[in-house]
């Protein structure tokens, strides 16, 4: 078996989309539809999409990682051209949506966060729980975690521990690193935190410093920030954008656009009269995150953080004042 049909099996047949009916249910592709899956992954919900779409609906699969669009490519293959697979960053949504003819969309999914075949495969280095190069990268550019960890000062280290991984020995594990570096691998940054705070909680100690440094490598809540208004500016009139976020911070981001956009006044309450001249361009359908069932998370604990929102495109009447 070659390393691209082992892949396939391991990446598709342990693979669970993360709401998997509810996204299909928001989304509610229909058959002529033109949908965008900015995070494709190994294909599960952009399956759902083609499926409820059939026969003529289209679909932009992009994603950054060429191993995962390899495999979405094999999965969706029997699609046809009903889908075209890109290489991409979906901070360049919009130039490449209009490079492929996809201007006015009905629909747009980001299924943020890593995929199960990225964190089960050790040489990717996003699992603390197998030995493996600290690279952590979702692509195959830019500096890797090592990279981050061997060069960075410590008051460095400590903000992006603290600010992302929302953990509170940020500056007592940046230490540790600094003292201890050069890192290499996932096993000795996971040991060297576990050392260094001990276990106090039900996760790994090093969950928060793991997932600090994966957002630190891959730019994550820059990048989503700014692909979000690309992602409004792609949809047509009640076209639908749907966004699960995997952690605080990003679902923060998402539920402080959608609301923003929501709103035809964007000025400080102490203005007497609107000057920002803001106009709403979404209507928010979720005011409150979809979560995953007990069912699901029964069957796919990786799915327990797993937050939905979704918001759909006004017209150019947009809404009352
Ligand atoms: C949670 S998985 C998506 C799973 C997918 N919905 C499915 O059903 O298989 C997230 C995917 O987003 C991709 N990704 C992460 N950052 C990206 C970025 N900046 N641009 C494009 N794709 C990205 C990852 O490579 C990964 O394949």
């Amino acid at each position: 078996m070659n390393e691209t049909s082992r892949e396939l099996e391991i990446g598709t047949l342990g693979h669970i989309p993360v709401l998997y009916q509810e996204v299909i249910a928001w989304l509610h592709p229909r058959p002529g539809g033109v949908y965008i899956d900015a995070t494709v992954g190994l294909g599960g919900h952009a399956a759902g999409i083609l499926e409820h779409s059939a026969p003529d609906g289209r679909l932009l699969a992009l994603d950054i990682d060429p191993k995962a669009l390899k495999i979405a490519q094999q999965r969706l293959a029997s699609y046809g051209e009903r889908v075209i697979f890109v290489q991409g960053r979906h901070i360049d949504l919009a130039k490449l949506a209009h490079a492929h003819g996809f201007a006015l969309v009905d629909g747009i999914l980001l299924d943020l966060g890593v995929s199960s075949m990225q964190l089960e495969d050790p040489s990717r280095g996003f699992s603390f729980q197998a030995e493996g190069p600290l690279d952590m990268r979702m692509g195959a550019e830019g500096p890797t975690a090592a990279e981050l960890v061997n060069t960075l000062s410590e008051e460095e280290l400590a903000h992006i521990i603290h600010e992302y991984g929302e953990e509170r020995f940020a500056r007592r594990i940046a230490r540790a690193i600094v003292r201890e570096r050069p890192l290499h691998t996932t096993k000795e940054l996971a040991d060297l935190i576990a050392k260094t705070i001990g276990r106090r909680e039900r996760i790994h100690p090093a969950t928060r410093t793991f997932q600090a440094l994966r957002i630190a490598v891959n730019e994550e809540l820059f990048s989503l920030e700014a692909t979000l208004p690309q992602a409004v500016e792609l949809l047509a009139p009640k076209g639908r954008l749907a966004v699960i976020a995997f952690h605080s911070l990003e679902d923060r981001i998402v539920k402080r656009f959608m609301r923003q956009e929501s709103r035809n006044c964007i000025c400080p309450p102490r203005l007497p009269q609107c000057v920002c001249g803001h106009r709403a361009s979404l209507r928010v359908l979720t005011p409150k995150p979809i979560r995953p069932s007990a069912t699901e998370v029964a069957v796919n604990p990786r799915s327990r953080s797993a937050r939905l929102r979704v918001a759909e495109k006004l017209g150019p009447e947009g809404i009352g004042a």
